[in-house]
């Protein structure tokens, strides 16, 4: 038996901003006793808690274990339930002692979404201000009995709350349909590692896949490939499927972005209404666009069912989705048809705009003023900063970082989603699980008094080349294990090779 002895990892908090703050936080982390491979194997907790503390020692989890909380605090309720369905299903060889507590604490001294995690002989504590932070200090707890078999948890002292609030991974159900189940049990790898965020790409010129009641034809026309593509897997989601993962993922933590695209990467909805594009006729998109890119025919700004088509659409979408934000696409749509579009050409006069950049952003605008309406905030790529960002539109920088630069600078919300470390389609060469390690949300040109625009950061799981859900796990994994890092722990204790050690000791549980 392992007979760790007392040793510290304190996490500096700031994030490093300039040369000065660096050497502090060098300094400051030289002066903190590193635990020995031998104990960290003990910790192995991706991502890394902000402050660990190891004691001699360990805790006996078993089938016997008790799960006690305050039963009149209904906010618990549900955090105790998994916890218990948890110990039930961990199939332990000994009944195991003691007790686990879940105390809210209103007036203790944790973070946001923070927990404090007590392990002691005969008691396991779990301290936070939300359930959330409860939920976060359980799944630590999950990753500790884990590396630590036969229900042995090591005596220690976690202090621990998230570096960023958006902690994100948006996968793309529309190039590849990707089957409720699948959705289901992403939602359990994210919630393992403390992600936070499941943005779904439900729209793209490849395939529509969210039922909407008023519009049939989008889910029974738009979601079927051309029959020359055999093998393809077809499919929407039904309203009662996006329930079903929207509640699961709420009982995660896990807030579900819904996307729709506009006005660009949507030639999948002229396949049934032809009349909302420039050219408004069906022959020009069959058959459907297959690779990456973009294509030249987008929807019509000049036309006004379109935006009463979109906002009926949104109605739908946000009645289901309870996110704070609402993606409406706004990325890669080239400006062709527009140009060549009589209802286009009438609209930038009929507005004054200065050209199609400008149409984009009323497009924008006009969608954002339907989503502010009924409650909501857009978010839309950084395309949409392109003839002027919409009031209280939020930006996904994925062009580089100079839209998330830019969009914060005004006072605008971002989360970033850099190509050079986020986009998971890439290749492992272009891309590697280091490279997404070192990645910073917050950049270096930014002002300090800006940086709270940056929400956080996602990656982004194209599935245009990656098309079995094998091909794109291997995108996924590792890569998601250093992202979930670099939005949780603070950069000052990122160390790329015990990171790699903890992904051999985690990889197993990402079934
Ligand atoms: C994008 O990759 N077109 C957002
Ligand atoms: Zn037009």
């Amino acid at each position: 038996m392992l007979r760790p002895k007392r040793s510290t990892i304190k996490v500096g908090c700031e994030l490093l901003k300039n040369s000065i703050l660096t050497i502090l936080s060098f300094l400051f982390l030289i002066s903190c006793k590193q635990v020995d491979n031998s104990e960290n194997r003990l910790v192995s907790v991706i991502p890394k808690p902000q402050s660990a503390i190891l004691h001699r020692g360990y805790f006996s989890l078993g089938s016997q274990t008790q799960v006690k909380f305050d039963l009149a605090n209904l906010s618990i309720k549900s955090v105790a339930d998994q916890t218990i369905e948890w110990i039930r299903t961990c199939n332990f060889s000994e009944a195991g002692k003691g007790t686990i507590e879940l105390l809210i604490d209103n007036q203790a001294d944790l973070k946001l979404s923070g927990y404090r995690l007590l392990v002691q002989k005969r008691r396991i504590r779990i301290t936070a201000k939300e359930p959330s932070g409860l939920f976060y200090g359980i799944q630590t707890l999950r990753q500790l009995m884990a590396a630590n078999p036969g229900g042995k948890i090591p005596c220690l002292d976690i202090t621990d709350y998230p570096a960023f609030g958006w902690r994100g991974l948006m996968l793309d159900c529309s190039r590849t349909f990707l089957p409720k189940a699948y959705i289901l049990k992403y939602i359990d790898r994210l919630a393992l590692i403390k992600m936070n965020v499941l943005h779904l790409h439900l729209t793209d010129d490849q395939g529509w896949r969210i039922e909407i009641r008023k519009y049939p034809e989008l889910a029974r026309i738009c979601s079927n490939f051309d029959p020359q593509y055999p093998g393809e897997v077809n499919g929407f989601y039904t309203q009662d499927d996006i329930r079903e993962i929207v509640a699961y993922a709420s009982k995660n933590y896990i807030t579900v972005v819904p996307e729709i695209e506009m006005p660009g990467h949507s030639t999948e909805i002229f396949a049934a209404y032809p009349d909302l594009s420039c050219k408004g006729n069906k022959s020009v998109i069959f058959p459907y666009f297959k690779g990456p890119g973009v294509t030249g025919d987008i929807l019509c700004a000049g036309n006004d069912s379109v935006y009463v088509f979109m906002e009926n659409v949104l109605r739908e979408v946000i009645a289901l989705f309870p996110s704070e934000y609402i993606h409406i696409g706004g990325d890669e749509a080239p400006k062709e048809s527009w140009q060549n579009c009589r209802k286009c050409q009438n609209r930038i006069q009929s507005e004054g705009l200065k050209g199609e950049a400008e149409l984009q952003s009323y497009f924008i605008r006009r969608m954002e003023k339907f989503i502010h309406s009924q409650g909501r905030k857009l978010i839309g790529w950084d395309e949409i900063l392109e003839g002027g960002l919409a009031e209280n539109a939020a930006v996904m920088s994925w062009r580089g970082v100079q839209g998330g630069i830019d969009a914060a600078k005004m006072g605008h919300s971002v989360v970033m989603s850099p190509t050079s470390h986020c986009y998971f389609d890439y290749s492992y060469e272009t891309t590697s699980t280091e490279k997404v390690y070192s990645y910073l949300p917050v950049p270096k040109e930014l002002p300090i008094e800006q940086s709270k625009f940056i929400l956080g950061a996602q990656a982004n799981m194209w599935t245009h080349i990656a098309r079995t859900e094998t091909a794109i796990d291997a995108q996924i994994f590792p890569r998601l294990f250093a992202l979930a890092e670099v939005l949780w722990t603070n950069p000052v204790v990122r160390d790329y090779a015990d990171l790699e050690r903890r992904i051999g000791v985690k990889s197993a549980e990402i079934k």
